[in-house]
């Protein structure tokens, strides 16, 4: 038995996988948010290079890796999958339990897959500077790696929470040079409005989004760059799914269920869209998919699927999604990655048309099965994709009490080196349960579609 398997750095995914092309339909397109008409691309540019526009629309399958993004992912890509038995072995399950490891990236997660090729289109248009919102600083840290790397400026909104609880993803930004501040700030009308009504906020990342468009719209040689959510850094997520599929096809492995954790839905996207797009193909639903979003913010579990604002304050486009209301603010979870009212429309329809399920968890029952996790694997977590290693563990432990040998492949997004304050609190400090009733948990594990292979 391997227990980790490694592809060879030759072997990086040509091309990005996209499912809008297999969709039996076309998905409600974004719409202007003052004339509620469907989004033109001239629209989208004073945000927006015209490549990434393009990615965004387009209906065709694969999309070519530039060989200059290849080159930088070439730095920790291909990541390695890896053979959880240790954990297995504790949890005494017949399932064999395989994660995809997106921590060994410099930031520590999945989220430079996109920041490298979005730094690289704009770079190539003439952006000189970009701006941005972070939640953990996961995916701050991630485009201000990649704004160094194609000598751009990067201005970083940080949810004021996370800003107070995690410093030292602030100071990993300002390595590369970037300028961070705490959101909502008084320097944008948006974060005005915002701190006038509730001078103490904790902000969200509807309100740092809001910020950031904001003032990209207002500077010149300015554009705006979002982490997740839009089709364009789904697809170039994929190379996870993409990896992962070559690697589990080297150990002659298919999974049964596939788990990740979901905010606005890229690193899960990343994962599973490539098998999701075999199932589309195929018109069978021989996977269970499964979404694990925090009980805080339960856009899939609980929203209503319409049209709403991707920000607080309504300046993107309308994005038809599943959605908790633009101007939720969830409360202050460690899990600051997965505070986000909205998910991403391909995963909203998917969904909605029961292609994949959604589980929601408190923090407290996702810390105790990463505690576990980490005793026997070592890794220790990053508190969103500690959401996607609970659900697996229940998976496990559900597979023993049916004495069925699931094969179980979960991505463990990132690490939790920068979030050990979160830890602290859970081990030592008795860290509260989130707002969740223990009946929304209940009836979301009760309603995951149950695919047998
Ligand atoms: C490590 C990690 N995993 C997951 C997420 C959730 O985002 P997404 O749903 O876009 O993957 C984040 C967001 O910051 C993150 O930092």
């Amino acid at each position: 038995m391997a227990k980790k398997i490694l592809l060879d750095e030759q072997v990086i995914p040509e091309a990005w996988y996209n499912i809008l092309a297999d969709l039996p339909e076309p998905l409600p397109p974004p719409l202007n948010p003052r004339t509620h008409k469907p989004m033109t691309p001239d629209e989208l540019e004073p945000l927006f290079p015209r490549a990434l526009i393009e990615q965004e629309m387009t209906t065709e399958r694969h999309i070519p890796i530039p060989q200059e993004v290849i080159d930088v992912y070439r730095m920790w890509r291909p990541t390695p999958l890896v053979r959880a038995d240790r954990w297995e072995q504790l949890l005494q399950t017949p399932a064999r339990i395989y994660f995809k490891y997106e921590g060994v990236s410099p930031v520590g997660s999945h989220k430079p897959n996109t920041a490298v090729p979005q730094a690289f289109y704009n770079a190539a248009e003439g952006t000189r500077r970009l701006t941005t919102e972070t939640g953990a600083g996961q995916w701050g840290s991630s485009l201000a790696f990649a704004c160094r790397l194609f000598e751009l400026e990067c201005k970083v909104y940080m949810v004021r929470i996370s800003y107070e609880q995690k410093q030292y993803r602030r100071v990993l930004m300002e390595l590369y040079g970037a300028e961070v501040v705490p959101s909502p700030s008084k320097s944008t009308e948006a974060g005005r409005r915002v701190l006038e009504s509730s001078p103490h906020s904790p902000g969200s990342l509807g309100i740092a989004i809001s910020e950031a468009i904001e003032e990209a719209l207002g500077c010149p040689a300015t554009r705006y760059s979002l982490g997740s959510v839009l089709n364009h850094v789904l697809l170039h997520q994929t190379v996870i799914g993409l990896e992962a599929q070559a690697q589990m096809a080297t150990v002659g492995e298919e999974p049964d269920v596939l788990i990740g954790a979901v905010g606005g839905g890229s690193n899960f996207a990343g994962l599973v869209f490539p098998f999701v797009g075999e199932m589309l193909r195929e018109g069978k639903k021989k996977y269970r998919v499964i979404a694990v979003e925090s009980a805080a913010a339960p856009s899939l579990t609980k929203g209503q699927w319409r049209y709403d604002y991707g920000d607080t304050a309504g300046l993107t486009p309308l994005i038809h999604m599943y959605t908790l209301g633009h101007e939720f603010v969830p409360p202050p979870v460690h899990a600051g990655g997965l505070r986000y009212h909205g998910m991403a429309s391909t995963v909203s329809w998917l969904y909605r048309n029961g292609w994949i399920g959604a589980v929601a968890l408190d923090q407290v029952s996702v810390f105790e099965a990463a505690l576990e996790f980490l005793n026997v694997e070592g890794i220790v977590p990053a508190p969103e994709s500690a959401h996607a290693v609970a659900m697996a563990r229940i998976e496990a432990i559900r597979a023993r009490e049916e004495g069925v040998p699931r094969t179980i492949l979960f991505n463990l997004s990132g690490h939790g080196h920068f979030d050990l304050a979160a830890y602290d609190e859970f081990l030592n400090r008795g860290l509260e349960r989130s707002e969740a009733s223990d009946e929304l948990i209940q009836a979301s594990l009760a309603a995951v579609p149950t695919v047998e292979p």
